[in-house]
This record gives C-alpha cells, sequence and structure tokens, in this order.
C-alpha cells in the first residue's frame, strides 16, 4: 500500500547472492521495506555486512532483487523496461563512500559532468558551462576546477564532486553510502554539513548509510536499524535514540563515544557481544537471538513480527514492548539486561 506523501517506497525487497561456499546463499536484504517522503533525510545504520550496501545497490538498480517493489513517485519500477526503466530511476541516484573509485581518472571535472549533463537533454556547450559552474558553487568547489583531473583533488573534493555529478541529473533521491567515513575526520564534518545545506536548500530526499549513529542522530529524521539482512527497528529518530527498543539498537546505542570526556574516560565497552552469525547460515527465528542477552527459546522458533511500540515506532522482538515501557521508569540510560 502507497501511504500518502511517499516518494519511495521499498517493500518486502529480497536481495541475495550466491556465496562463495559453494552452493550456499547470502540473502544480503530479507524482506526489507522503507520508505522516504519527499525532501526527507532518512538514516540505515547497522554493523558491517548487515546488507546496508545491499539495500542501496538494489534500490537504485546496481543489484537485481529476487523479489519484492521499488516504487518511487506511486510507479513500481519493476513494471519498466529500458528506456523507461532508465529515466525513472535517474531521480536516484547513488554517492559512494569511496571518493577515489567513484570518479574516472581519465575525464576532467568539467567533462565527468558535461557526460551528466548531456544525459538529461544539457547538450548546449554554453549551458553546460553554466550549469558546471552553479553545480561547483552548489558544492563549495571554485570554478577553476573544471579544468582538473580527479587526482589533482583531495578526497573531500573529490567526495564534493561525486556529489555534484549525482545533482547534475536532478535527482530526488540520494542514497548516500557511508559518504564522509573514508574521509579525513578534519574533512568529515564539511562534507557532512554540505549534504545537510544541499538537502535544505534542494530538497532532495536522502537514505543517508552509516555507522556512526552519532552523525545519524544530529541528521536523519528518522532511522531504520539493520541486523542481519533485516531492519529490525525504525522510528523517528529523536524517538529512536531516547526509546531504544529492540536490543540490537539498544547495543549499538551503547557503542555511541560520549562529545563528554569524563564520560568518554569511564565508557563500558559496548555491551554487544560474539561476532555477527554468518549469513550463509543467519539462526532461525530472531537473527540476532545468539548475541542478544534477552534472549530465550521463543526466539528461536520465528522471526518476531513488527510491534507498533508508538507512532511510526516499530520494532521486531517479542519484548519491545516491555523494553519500550522500561524507558520510561528508567530516566537516566538505558535499562540494562538482568
Ligand atoms: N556481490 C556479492 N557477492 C556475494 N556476496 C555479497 C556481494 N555483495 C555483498 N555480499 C554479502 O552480502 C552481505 C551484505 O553486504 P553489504 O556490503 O551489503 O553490507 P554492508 O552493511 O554495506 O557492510 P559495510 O558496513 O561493511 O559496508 C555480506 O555478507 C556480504 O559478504
Ligand atoms: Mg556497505
Amino acid at each position: 500500500m502507497r501511504e500518502a506523501g511517499d516518494l519511495l517506497r521499498v517493500e518486502n525487497l529480497v536481495t541475495r547472492f550466491k556465496s562463495v561456499e559453494r552452493g550456499k546463499w547470502v540473502t544480503a536484504v530479507d524482506d526489507v521495506s522503507i520508505r522516504l517522503a519527499p525532501g526527507e533525510m532518512v538514516g540505515l545504520v547497522g554493523e558491517s555486512g548487515c546488507g546496508k550496501s545491499t539495500l542501496g545497490r538494489s534500490i537504485v538498480g546496481l543489484e537485481r532483487p529476487q523479489s519484492g517493489r521499488i516504487v518511487l513517485d506511486g510507479v513500481d519500477l519493476s513494471s519498466l523496461r529500458g528506456r523507461a526503466l532508465r529515466e525513472r530511476r535517474r531521480a536516484i541516484q547513488y554517492v559512494f563512500q569511496d571518493p577515489y573509485a567513484s570518479l574516472n581518472d581519465r575525464q576532467t571535472i568539467g567533462e565527468t559532468l558535461a557526460e551528466a549533463l548531456t544525459i538529461i537533454g544539457v547538450k548546449d556547450r554554453e549551458k553546460q558551462r553554466r550549469r558546471i559552474h552553479t553545480l561547483l558553487d552548489q558544492v563549495g568547489l571554485p570554478d577553476g576546477l573544471a579544468e582538473r583531473f580527479p587526482r589533482e583533488l583531495s578526497g573531500g573534493q573529490r567526495q564534493r564532486v561525486a556529489i555534484a555529478r549525482s545533482l547534475a541529473v536532478e535527482p530526488r533521491v540520494l542514497i548516500c553510502d557511508e559518504p564522509v567515513s573514508a574521509l579525513d575526520l578534519s574533512v568529515r564534518a564539511q562534507v557532512m554539513n554540505l549534504f545537510l545545506e544541499l538537502h535544505g536548500n534542494l530538497g532532495v530526499a536522502c537514505l543517508f548509510i552509516a555507522h556512526d549513529l552519532a552523525l545519524v542522530r544530529q541528521a536523519t529524521s528518522r532511522t531504520y536499524v539493520m541486523y542481519l539482512g533485516r531492519i529490525v527497528e525504525d522510528a523517528a529518530s529523536a524517538e529512536l535514540y531516547a526509546r531504544p527498543s529492540h536490543p540490537y539498537t539498544q547495543a549499538l546505542l551503547g557503542s555511541i563515544p560520549s562529545a563528554d570526556p569524563r564520560i568518554e574516560a569511564h565508557r563500558e565497552p559496548p555491551p554487544i557481544f560474539g561476532d555477527i552469525p554468518s549469513p550463509t547460515n543467519p539462526p532461525s527465528g530472531c537473527r540476532f537471538r545468539t548475541r542478544c542477552p534477552r534472549a530465550t527459546e521463543i526466539c528461536a522458533a520465528s522471526p518476531p513480527p513488527p510491534v507498533e511500540l508508538a507512532p511510526g515506532h516499530h520494532a521486531r522482538c517479542v519484548i519491545a514492548a516491555e523494553l519500550h515501557t522500561l524507558h520510561r521508569s528508567v530516566p537516566h540510560g538505558l535499562p540494562m539486561p538482568a
């Protein structure tokens, strides 16, 4: 069902890979549903290998999902083929983590941007020149950079160019796959601020993939938490961070470093323990149960259905409602496992 106001709706998406282990499948994205409203900035967090990039890549068509639907502006993309599909898909652009791998080293920055403009039919040289000027300006780069090659640029500048290239085709959704994590700490905040600025000025919706929960908390209005291919919790970001109600989210939040050095000095090690199970052989029932401090036999039986804990706040855990209620009685800090 399309809810009023959704720009992008991913429904029950499943993307599997044949793994290197012979004959085994990895279900990297397992029955995932997410939605984005126009202009909304939404976070997607989870540990390495949980399927965040595969979900993003499936949305833009870089991976081929086995089942599920991707609905953009009410149109199911799987119902389209060829040119119609390419044109629709252009509204969704991907910003990669690695600004060194995502630009063509043989093209100047101007040529790279001109190529993107040609795709949307802006072929006139003078129009291209003006548009390139605007694009570079939008991402905080000087006009003179158009003559340069990617190898002459810093990581932060390259990522700005990659963002300009995405913007050139006038997207409505950006999938930002850890776009600042490969950058030096000193430029991360600047590029992050650029995203917030673009989002504010241009109204482009963003699915912001990150490990860094502090970053997502600051930037997004809603957050999805992913574990081993599944969304385990989602809520308005303020609600999620105030009342995390899936034991996995609680564990992840325990790993947010504090800006306060006194807290940081006495910080407990993250309460999450053990490694992510092999995705070729995930646990039955709740996938987090093998690492969950609160797991009981019931968790092995079947995957817990999503429970709505507050308007727009869902968690897939049999005791999520109990954990959510506990937040009211424990005003300081997270409720700890018994
Ligand atoms: N092309 C592929 N072939 C086989 N397996 C793959 C492929 N791409 C991803 N996988 C597997 O799918 C799972 C999800 O990987 P994915 O890259 O989506 O995770 P991620 O959450 O983006 O991780 P990270 O935070 O490290 O970027 C992993 O088990 C990974 O090994
Ligand atoms: Mg990834």
